[in-house]
């Protein structure tokens, strides 16, 4: 159960009949502000960060990559790129998220690599045809567009083929920007949740100056910042506001 005394301290204590997972996901705040302290373990980062890759994510094409931000300069330019939030400002160390649109050859590469591996105990059959989706459908998908001119191609065409039989819509360079920045999302989740099962908190941040981050980081312009996730010990005032949700017969449909 999580008691919130005072509106400030954040206490929490582990009910007996929830299980780990409970505890973890029930106890995860967006902290604000963090415990100074030399003693943090940067190593809980890098076994959170070896979770999060494991994260479900389209196609396991992994167009992804974590830049740790370790050190004071680098921290201090980065929580300046977040508009100086408390929370970066705070923060034992930042995680910047990336999508990295311009990986698409080297992650085909890498699962046509595993479908041909000789331990791969894939049936023959399902190899084919996954050949074929990377070989072929992903590079049509992931596709370079000019003025959009062939996702309006694209969107034209399963309209069309969508009047005869269901269809994927989702094919211009929108959406392809979406699938990206979906399975980044579930990494950072995934990673908010390690952290917190190591006892460690997390906050994650969307206000911040994407251009500059991306300069400071040496990023390439097709790379786009999906968010910076801020890591350390909460303080006795790290949360700042009580945790409230729609409930579930408001948000929840069952059909
Ligand atoms: C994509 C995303 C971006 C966010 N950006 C910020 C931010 O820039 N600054 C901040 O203080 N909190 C930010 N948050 C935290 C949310 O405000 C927080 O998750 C929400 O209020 C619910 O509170 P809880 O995480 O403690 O349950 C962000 C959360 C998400 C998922």
């Amino acid at each position: 159960m999580i008691y919130i005394i005072n509106t400030k301290t954040f206490i929490f204590a582990k009910k007996n009949n929830m299980s780990d997972f409970e505890n973890v996901v029930r106890s995860r705040r967006s902290i604000r502000n963090y415990e100074k302290t030399d003693h943090f373990d940067h190593d809980i980062v890098k076994k959170s960060l070896e979770l999060s890759i494991l994260s479900p994510n389209s196609s396991n094409m992994q167009l992804w990559e974590f830049y740790r931000i370790i050190s004071p300069e680098a921290k201090e330019k980065i929580a300046y790129f977040c508009l100086d939030q408390v929370p970066a400002k705070t923060a034992s160390e930042l995680v910047v998220f990336v999508a990295r649109p311009d990986h698409v050859k080297r992650s085909i590469k890498f699962n046509l690599d595993l479908i041909n591996d000789p331990d791969n105990f894939e049936k023959e059959s399902r190899k084919e045809k996954r050949r074929h989706y990377f070989s072929k459908t992903m590079p049509l998908f992931y596709s370079k567009d000019f003025l959009f001119v062939f996702s309006i191609i694209k969107k034209l065409i399963v309209t069309f083929t969508g009047f005869k039989r269901p269809s994927v819509r989702e094919v211009t360079v929108i959406d392809k920007k979406v699938t990206i920045h979906k399975s980044i999302a579930l990494a950072a989740q995934t990673f908010m949740l390690a952290v917190r099962n190591f006892n460690y908190d997390t906050c994650p941040l969307e206000g911040y100056d994407s251009y500059r981050i991306k300069k400071y980081l040496k990023l390439p312009k097709q790379a786009q910042i999906n968010m910076v996730v801020a890591v350390g010990k909460s303080a006795t005032d790290g949360v700042w506001y009580p945790q409230k949700r729609f409930s579930y017969s408001e948000v929840v449909k069952e059909i």
